[in-house]
């Protein structure tokens, strides 16, 4: 499948950047112009070295302009299996760290996978079935693996996969080895939405720095639609934005 041959191939709106700061600005300005038109937003979030700029830039606009998260609820994209919510490396610290505690969020309305439940398959479905009875996911933030992974779909990950544990891959945990005291210690396993869930949001917008990123990213704009580049799916969604530095989109 490449746009030539298929309609439902949307080619994602693309905006560079010269530099990290400047995909930090441009997506938090995104999250925080739809968070001013709407109040209630339901936000899908991501963590990872990618989104932390955003997140410091919201804070920012918190502070000094008042931007209201009093009324938005949170999803999470993933978390480790097997870390406790206040494990340094957990996902619920790390957005504790990086914006919950600064900006005045209910904390009932911000949602997270619980990767120490005893059933992990209930836990996901009782999350499917949360992002619904909010009114499903208005913008969805994403990352991207180096090897074209979005949230923890590694590739191979079914276009329709709903929330569910998975295997990380030997590349996403050499990857993530840089925030653990050494790769022993990075998890295996993982609770992650489905590419099934992420294509639900009404609003994608997928961030991406440096040049580890560029074939990914240039994979997922101009490569095969399939799952060997899960990123790529996201062209059969119509309303995808990726924001990227220069680095990341010096392949495309
Ligand atoms: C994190 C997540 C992952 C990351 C991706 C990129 O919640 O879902 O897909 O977005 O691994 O990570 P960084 O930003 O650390 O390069």
């Amino acid at each position: 499948m490449n746009s030539d041959a298929n309609p439902n191939d949307h080619r994602p709106k693309i905006m560079i950047s010269d530099s990290p700061p400047g995909v930090s600005d441009r997506v938090s300005r995104l999250i925080a112009d739809a968070l001013s038109e709407n109040p209630s937003l339901v936000i899908g979030l991501a963590t990872g070295g990618s989104p932390v700029g955003t997140y410091r830039r919201l804070v920012n606009l918190h502070r000094t302009q008042g931007l209201d998260f009093s009324q938005a609820t949170t999803f999470n994209l993933d978390e480790y299996v097997g870390l406790a919510e206040d494990h340094p490396q957990s996902f619920r610290w790390y957005m504790q760290q990086n914006l919950f505690e600064h900006i005045e969020i209910d904390p009932v309305r911000t949602n997270f996978l619980d990767s120490m439940a005893s059933d992990i398959a209930e836990t996901a479905s009782q999350y499917e079935q949360a992002i619904t009875d909010a009114g499903g996911i208005d913008l969805q933030l994403l990352g991207i693996g180096s090897n074209g992974h979005i949230a923890f779909n590694e590739p191979s990950s079914p276009v329709d996969c709903r929330t569910r544990e998975v295997r990380l891959s030997d590349q996403t945990i050499q990857s993530n080895s840089r925030f653990f005291d050494s790769i022993d210690d990075v998890p295996k396993s993982a609770i992650t939405m489905g590419i099934g869930t992420i294509l639900e949001a009404r609003k994608i917008v997928l961030l991406a720095t440096g040049e580890n990123k560029a074939k990914a990213v240039a994979a997922a704009v101009n490569g095969t639609i399939s799952s060997d580049c899960p990123a790529s799916l996201l062209r059969t969604h119509g309303d995808v934005i990726f924001v990227i530095d220069r680095a990341a989109a010096s392949l495309l």
